[in-house]
């Protein structure tokens, strides 16, 4: 994948980026919602490296003008070849500045136009309210609201589910 935006570049990791990735993986606050929890170095290492080839399905997301890494979109294949899921991790540094709506925005344009993707789906927790901000800002719709779905410690999270169809998205 490579995508330009106004602001953003959207291209394949590089091992060099591992460093920009650990700035806001380490972050406890950052990856609050996020399955995988806070990287160590090394987990950011091998999560650049493991994006680095083919089956990459993580892409870092860099400010044109600076040329650094700010976050990184999640796109990977689910049920088939036809549905893909968005998601997104951004450096707090760099948030409420429609970052992570203009790049995601940009990767629904080339899910549909260029690769021809039907469906784009997307989850979140409730109290995650920036994320699921960005999945209306992108012309997602609310399709399902999955009670205590998700085991997290000794409670059960609750999760939003989000879609756009490629006509919708037209
Ligand atoms: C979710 C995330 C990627 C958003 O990044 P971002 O670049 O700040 O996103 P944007 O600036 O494009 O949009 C954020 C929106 O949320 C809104 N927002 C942020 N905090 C909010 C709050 N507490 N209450 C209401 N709205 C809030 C912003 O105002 C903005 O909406 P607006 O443009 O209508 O004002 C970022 O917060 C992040 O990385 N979070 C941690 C990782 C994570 O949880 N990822 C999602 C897992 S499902």
């Amino acid at each position: 994948m490579y995508i330009k935006t106004k602001r953003l570049m959207i291209r394949k990791f590089e091992f060099k980026d591992w460093q920009a990735v650990y700035e806001y993986t380490s972050d406890m606050n950052v990856m609050k919602y996020i399955p995988e929890g806070v990287f160590t170095d090394e987990d950011a290492i091998e999560f650049v490296n493991r994006n680095i080839g083919d089956k990459a399905d993580k892409f870092p997301v860099l400010l044109i003008d600076e040329n650094i890494v700010i976050g990184h979109i999640f796109f990977s294949k689910c049920f088939g070849e036809h549905t893909y899921e968005i998601g997104w991790v951004f450096n707090p540094n760099y948030y409420n500045k429609g970052y992570a709506s203009e790049a995601a925005k940009a990767v629904l344009e080339y899910g549909f136009e260029k690769m021809k993707i039907h469906r784009i789906v997307a989850t979140c927790q409730p109290q995650n309210i920036p994320s699921y901000r960005v999945m209306e800002k992108i012309g997602m719709r609310r399709e399902g609201y999955f009670k205590k779905c998700i085991p997290n410690g000794n409670e059960w999270w609750d999760e939003y589910y989000y879609a756009i169809l490629e006509e919708e998205w037209k």
